[in-house]
């Protein structure tokens, strides 16, 4: 089955950049991230992109909600198939978004991630930003609308992308693009980016050194660094690596102390390394809801010490960390 997603303007700016080789080499590696072959219910999740209405947003409002469209835009007919087709493609963790007056109230409050770290990072008018492991792309929305020329992120899950373009089928030339990739295929040494995005994805990551080298790579000199991960609370050179599962998660590999991946990644080789947050993750910030109907933290902490996961871990604590490349 042919992909209804069209890469072919992200393509064509690449075509016209320093990255136009790796323009060439990207329908393969796309190709690859979203072969049917590989994930069966593909096709299922395309049926219902294909399906949404072919209207463009009558409005967009890029906030704290991603809201694209008005209710009086479609009609009855439109609006339950746009229901439907939103609904085929549960579960959706990150947002809040609202379509045409459809609510999709998500597992995670991702706009209060994107709240905690917005008046640290500098601003991103006019710059070129990677956003590494971004889910629906829930924050790329966030990014373009804080100014920024292209952002490009990348995720291996196809479910997420095609979310993504759910809500990109209505904003149809906005200069966002989510690729189905990650991080170690990206090329070595892009050095493209202005601001490079890394939330949630560190503590995932088998070697957390390579991770932040790779996103050190992807940045210009003197390009920005915003690392989002899950730290523990200790002194320097403390490092958590969780035995078996963590909250429930069974690839969860390196949860540092703040002062150890300050340390990690002046290694690394970055530069004005500072934390600028550190927030405990509530169960008003992730939960159940209707478009995500699994077990979430709550389910996930100790139920007579929430200050403990199941497995008796310190429960999720959340950094933001600030650092540019030397
Ligand atoms: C916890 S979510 C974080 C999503 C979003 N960045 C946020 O902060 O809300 C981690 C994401 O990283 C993605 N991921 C896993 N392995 C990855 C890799 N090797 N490269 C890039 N992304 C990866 C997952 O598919 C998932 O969407």
């Amino acid at each position: 089955m042919n992909s209804p997603i069209n890469y072919s303007p992200l393509l064509t700016y690449l075509a016209n950049t320093p990255l136009e080789n790796w323009a060439m080499r990207l329908p393969e590696h796309i190709a690859h991230g979203l072969s049917t072959k590989r994930f069966g219910d593909l096709p299922g999740w395309y049926r219902a992109l294909e399906a949404l209405p072919q209207v463009s947003a009558n409005t967009q409002e890029l906030g704290a909600t991603v809201k694209v469209g008005e209710r009086e835009a479609l009609t009855e007919d439109q609006w339950l198939t746009l229901e439907q087709s939103f609904k085929a493609l549960i579960p959706w963790r990150k947002g809040p978004y609202e379509l045409f007056g459809l609510s999709i109230n998500t597992e995670w409050r991702s706009d209060w991630k994107w709240e905690r770290l917005e008046h640290h990072i500098t601003p991103l008018a006019q710059r070129k930003v990677l956003d590494v492991g971004c889910g629906n792309g829930y924050h790329c929305w966030r990014m373009l609308e804080a100014g920024a020329e292209r952002v490009i992120g990348i995720d291996p899950s196809p479910r997420f992308i095609v979310q993504f373009y759910m809500i990109k089928h209505f904003l149809a030339k906005a200069p966002v693009d989510v690729l189905p990739l990650g991080i170690e295929a990206l090329p070595a040494k892009m050095e493209f980016f202005d601001t490079t995005f890394s939330m949630g994805v560190l503590y995932h990551r088998r070697s957390p050194m390579d991770h932040l080298l790779e996103l050190r790579d992807t940045l210009v000199s003197g390009g920005e660094l915003v690392l989002e991960t899950l730290v523990i609370d200790g002194n320097l050179g403390e490092t958590l690596v969780p035995a078996g599962r963590y909250a429930q998660m069974n690839n969860v590999w390196f949860l540092p102390s703040v002062p150890t991946l300050l340390c990690w990644l002046e290694k690394c080789g970055f530069t004005n390394v500072r934390c600028v947050d550190v927030t405990p993750t509530s169960s008003e910030e992730q939960r159940s809801t209707e478009w995500m109907k699994f077990h979430s933290l709550p389910e996930f902490l100790d139920p007579d010490d929430s200050s403990k996961t199941l497995e008796g871990h310190p429960a999720p604590l959340r950094a933001i960390i600030l650092a540019n490349k030397g």
